[in-house]
């Protein structure tokens, strides 16, 4: 290289024409032809393949050389002993195992541009002295990135809304549902199944998410009966499942929308974390003035030290005005740090029940069961089988009342 410079230097010299080692070595050309070009890349930058927003390339590059170079070296994102090694290029290299072709080759090309740009920058001398104006640094709202990121996205599609998938395979699966897609048409498969991620692209693409008012998704109101459902209403509106899927449908319409600015403007994260069981619990003989008003059953665990200070399970559901029975699958719950009850084990039980028999919940699906919505508890125990069609059955006339 040396000795090709020299070389080059010398033709200058003697012809008076721009040589190729000037060119190749000359930072802010390599920055102008190949990395202002990535600033208006249409299509965005690589780091969307795990960024659904939040982050892009072009928050750390500006039109002007110098100043990026002053504000990458001095948050630590250009190393200048090891260029190669600069935190920035790391990232760049960072890639799941299905990248689409599109997304490799856009990244070939980023890596290409910045590794010769950040290499050239690194022995530019009028670079060395460049300082950042004191506003710019690259400021990151860490919390709203993780936020925004991809797998973070998923994780909470996957708590608040595919893990009530076991009430809809039956009709919406296309493992399951060949009567149903022959009667009522393709658009029922709308479960990929055993894939998360493909199911929520597909409830996006076809329309069932609604970005502009997520509350009137038809994912939500064909389950809670909010419009005519031909699987009938799934839950309640107002309801622990509908409160899981309404708090999912808003973050993720303000996310694709682009709402957020600030981690200050996020939704607080639940303290609590529910696990789904295959567990039901049904109560018989209920008072009929309780007919079809939402009820919620917390399950409380014998301890050493008497009843546990927490609950450790909850349902909530309608109670059947017809037969005065309440049926519930019970949602084992743990703090966030905890690994979830995956099942209910054998054991005494105390229940406790709560019925919104003001109907305050349908009016207004934000608000919540209060103390004063107790009506009663009782104790039981045994063990547990699984699936609805082996309820625990307890009879609740040894109800007593608060
Ligand atoms: C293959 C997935 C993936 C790609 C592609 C990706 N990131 Fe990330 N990024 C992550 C993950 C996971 C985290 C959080 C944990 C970590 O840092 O490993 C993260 C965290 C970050 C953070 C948080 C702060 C920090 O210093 O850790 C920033 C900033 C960031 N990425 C920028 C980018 C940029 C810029 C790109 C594109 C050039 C990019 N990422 C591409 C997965 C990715
Ligand atoms: C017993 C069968 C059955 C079950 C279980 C069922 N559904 Fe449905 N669902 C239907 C039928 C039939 C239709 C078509 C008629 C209609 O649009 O209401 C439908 C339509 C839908 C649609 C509209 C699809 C489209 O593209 O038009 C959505 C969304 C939906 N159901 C959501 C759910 C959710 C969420 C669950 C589970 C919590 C569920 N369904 C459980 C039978 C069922």
């Amino acid at each position: 290289m040396k000795y090709s410079c020299l070389l080059a230097f010398a033709i200058i010299l003697s012809t008076a024409q721009p040589g190729n080692c000037l060119a190749e070595d000359d930072s802010s050309d390599v920055y102008s032809r190949r990395v202002i070009p990535l600033l208006r890349a249409p299509g965005g930058s690589s780091c969307q393949e795990c960024h659904f927003s939040g982050i892009e390339l072009s928050d750390f590059l500006t039109g002007d050389e110098s100043k990026t170079f002053a504000r990458l070296r001095d948050s630590g994102w250009i190393d200048l002993r090891q260029p190669q090694q600069s935190k920035l290029l790391t990232f760049i290299n960072r890639h799941s195992k299905g990248t689409s072709p599109a997304i490799k080759k856009l990244r070939q090309q980023e890596r290409e541009a910045l590794a010769s740009w950040i290499a050239a920058a690194a022995k530019n001398s009028k670079l060395a002295s460049a300082k950042s104006a004191g506003d710019i640094g690259i400021e990151l709202d860490a919390e709203l990135v993780r936020h925004l990121r991809s797998d973070r996205i998923l994780e909470r599609f996957t708590e608040n809304i595919w893990s009530e998938m076991g009430r809809c395979i039956n009709c919406h699966s296309p493992e399951r549902n060949e009567k149903q897609v022959k009667e009522h048409g393709e658009q029922m498969s709308w479960i990929v199944p055993h894939d998360p991620e493909a199911t929520l692209n597909y409830l996006r693409e076809s329309g069932l998410i609604d970005l502009s008012e997520p509350d009137q998704s038809e994912i939500r109101t064909k389950p809670t009966g909010l419009v005519d459902h031909g699987g009938g209403p799934k839950f309640p509106i107002g309801s622990l499942s509908d409160k899981r899927f309404v708090e999912f449908l808003r973050d993720y319409a303000k996310i694709v929308n682009d709402e957020y600015s600030s981690s200050e403007q996020l939704p607080k994260p639940s303290s609590i974390r529910l696990h789904a069981t295959e567990n039901f619990l049904r109560l018989t003989d209920l008072p009929t003035k309780w007919a079809d008003k939402l009820m919620r059953v917390d399950l409380y665990g014998l301890t050493d030290a008497g009843w546990s200070d927490h609950r450790i399970a909850t349902a909530e559901s309608w109670v059947n005005g017809k037969q005065s029975v309440w049926q519930g699958i019970m949602s084992t719950v743990s703090s966030r740090d905890q690994h979830p009850l995956q099942e209910l084990p054998a054991g005494s039980y105390l229940a406790k029940v709560y019925v919104d028999q003001a109907e305050r919940m349908r009016a207004d699906p934000d608000a919540t069961f209060a103390e004063s919505d107790f009506v009663g508890s009782m104790e039981f125990d045994g063990d547990w089988k699984l699936g609805w069609r082996e309820p625990k059955i307890v009879d609740s006339r040894q109800m007593k009342d608060k």
